[in-house]
């Protein structure tokens, strides 16, 4: 080894010990008399102290050092006479005796400090030197004792961990696969996996009866905070089990990761329908840190000659605690805040129960005291209380209002980072109709069985059915979903007939799959979790990002490596492919 304790390591018990470490210059200090230097590495940092009188050369030399060069340090361990209680190594500095550079460094792009000076593009172009930055270290280490903690828990219950191929063939269905042009095959592509959902299945048919894998998946789809092109799962499928047997499994695993990487027991799961999670908050993925749950007014609102509410499917509205007081232009903000295209109200009816008991509201004109008492009753609202009330067809309106509880919770500050409120969402529906295309497609994936109870409707009504699917949401993320899957032939025959393929079709596209069911297929289910979600969740960080080593940039960008690139005309003929237009590097 190059040294003999890391940076962060040594304490006051270790004074006069001779020691070496190596590190980076994260800053000097010049006094005159004294020069000081803090040497960083993975494990902190240590002040290191020049004396000009006992020994001037390497003072001098020591205050020619720039920032990021990495050194080799020896010297002895003492007490500073100057502690600074907020560095584990505050107490102890090194008088050193000897300096070896092992590397010069350029001035960095941008400080190496927690408060740095680069913007996002810079620090993601320069990402190894944005990784040694405290915050970007402390994630990664964060995501390593996950996934360590997840092996675990999950090898201790059976599971067995399996890689599933990374070169897959094309589906239409899902998102949009990245291909791969195959260069001994013209003409023909493999495609990287969205997931390993079939494959997985076909583990259950090979009765290793419980798999796992911590595995990359890809999906070129639109980018947000929370989507990456290429992600990770933690990726489960289980044999003779029942919904509830994986909802406890997993919830199990849940329970270890809290405890183990937060240090946070008692961890409870609610359950909720999606037509529930639809009806109280809009979404699908509801953040139960709070209340606020809707209000369905039709009943009260509608045919009183306010034409809004008479011309609307649903009036529903929410009550934000303690509102009332809020002044005209707050309230006018806020109307333009759901009239924004992304949420996409036409308007906003708010109700003030003031202190008094008295209502004042935007549609005094219309409402009378007795009626606007009658809301407030309905929404279980008292005095000091804003009712914000949104109509409109059912959809959207659940939509908007279900985005303007969110924006009412951060506002109120009831979205507490280090709260968790998790719970599975159950009963989606198997299918969902699209007016492009005009056809069902599958709402998870097609290997997801519907509801026993269901499975009639599949012939009559294919739109009411719903699946025997479910999502795990914590504080309003989609952690992850998963379902128990159809095992038998012919019904997967029948989803495959609703989702428009004709027999052929999903003989060509799916045929392993259903061949695979004539041998023998165990009843199974699972479940993936999105385990970037799952670190920036536990992290407290809305972005995914900053718990991946080499992200991609909101473009889909590799900024660093700068990819996806243009390759050259050889390249391209040995793949067959021809380009319309030759594009120019970015
Ligand atoms: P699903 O498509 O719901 O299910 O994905 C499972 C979980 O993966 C995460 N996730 C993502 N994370 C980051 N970037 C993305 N682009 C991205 N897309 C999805 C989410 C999501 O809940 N094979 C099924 C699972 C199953 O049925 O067992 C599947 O992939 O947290």
């Amino acid at each position: 080894m190059l040294r003999t304790h890391n940076c962060g390591e040594l304490r006051l018990e270790d004074i006069g010990k001779e020691v070496t470490l190596c590190g980076w210059v994260q800053r000097s200090r010049d006094l005159g008399g004294m020069t000081f230097v803090d040497l960083r590495d993975r494990y902190g940092l240590t002040q290191l102290a020049f004396n000009m009188e006992t020994n001037a050369p390497l003072c001098k030399q020591a205050r020619e050092l720039g920032r990021e060069f990495v050194l080799q340090v020896k010297g002895r361990v003492t007490e500073r006479s100057n502690k600074n209680p907020k560095m584990p190594t505050g107490d102890i500095e090194i008088i050193a005796t000897e300096i070896k550079i092992l590397n010069e460094a350029q001035t960095p792009p941008f400080t190496i400090e927690e408060e740095t000076d680069g913007g996002d593009e810079l620090r993601m172009k320069y990402r190894y030197l944005d990784i040694r930055r405290d915050m970007v270290r402390k994630n990664l280490e964060l995501r390593h004792k996950m996934a360590l903690e997840t092996r675990k828990f999950l090898s201790e219950q059976q599971f067995l961990e399996v890689e599933t191929p990374v070169l897959i063939k094309s589906t239409p269905e899902g998102a949009r696969d990245f291909l791969v042009p195959s260069r001994m095959h013209a003409g023909q592509f493999y495609a990287l996996p969205q997931s390993p959902q079939t494959f997985k299945q076909l583990l259950m048919v090979g009765g290793l009866d419980r798999y796992f894998q911590i595995v990359k998946c890809f999906r070129d789809e639109d980018l947000r905070a929370d989507r990456q092109p290429e992600f990770t799962q933690i990726d489960c499928e289980m044999s003779f089990v029942t919904r509830d047997d994986v909802l406890e499994t997993f919830e199990g695993l849940a329970r270890h990761l809290f405890k183990a990487v937060k240090g946070i027991e008692n961890i409870s799961f609610d359950r909720m329908s999606y037509a529930d999670a639809m009806k109280y908050y809009g979404s699908d993925k509801p953040d139960t840190r709070f209340g606020m749950r809707f209000t369905e007014l039709n009943e009260l609102a509608k045919n009183k000659g306010f034409q809004v509410f008479d011309k609307a499917e649903l009036v529903a509205g929410i009550c934000a605690e303690g509102c009332a007081a809020y002044s005209r232009k707050q309230l006018d903000a806020l109307t333009d805040w759901v009239r924004r295209p992304q949420i996409g109200a036409n308007g906003l009816v708010y109700v003030k129960y003031n202190e008094d008991g008295s209502f004042k509201s935007s549609v005094d004109k219309f409402f009378d005291q007795e009626q606007l008492k009658a809301w407030a009753d309905a929404m279980v609202a008292k005095p000091g209380d804003l009712l914000l009330i949104l109509a409109g067809d059912t959809a959207h309106t659940r939509k908007a209002l279900g985005e303007l509880r969110l924006e009412m919770g951060k506002r109120l500050e009831l979205r507490d980072p280090n709260t968790f409120a998790c719970l599975w969402v159950t009963d989606f529906p198997l299918l969902e109709w699209d007016e492009d295309t005009q056809r069902y497609y599958a709402m998870h994936h097609p290997f997801t069985s519907p509801l026993q109870d269901d499975i009639d409707l599949l012939a009559t009504d294919p739109g009411m059915v719903r699946a025997n699917a479910y999502d795990m949401v914590i504080n309003g993320v989609e952690i992850g979903g998963g379902s128990i899957r159809i095992y038998d032939r012919p019904l997967q025959e029948k989803m495959f007939e609703v989702l428009g393929f004709t027999p052929e079709q999903a003989q060509e596209q799916f045929g392993f799959l259903l061949n695979a069911f004539r041998y023998g297929a165990p009843p199974h289910g699972g479940v993936a979790f999105g385990f970037d979600r799952w670190c920036a969740l536990f992290g407290g960080s809305e972005s995914i990002r900053d718990y991946i080593a080499f992200p991609k940039n909101n473009a889909g960008r590799d900024v660093m490596i700068d990819t996806p690139s243009v390759i050259d005309t050889e390249q391209l003929k040995e793949l067959h492919l021809k380009l319309d237009k030759q594009a120019k590097s970015e």
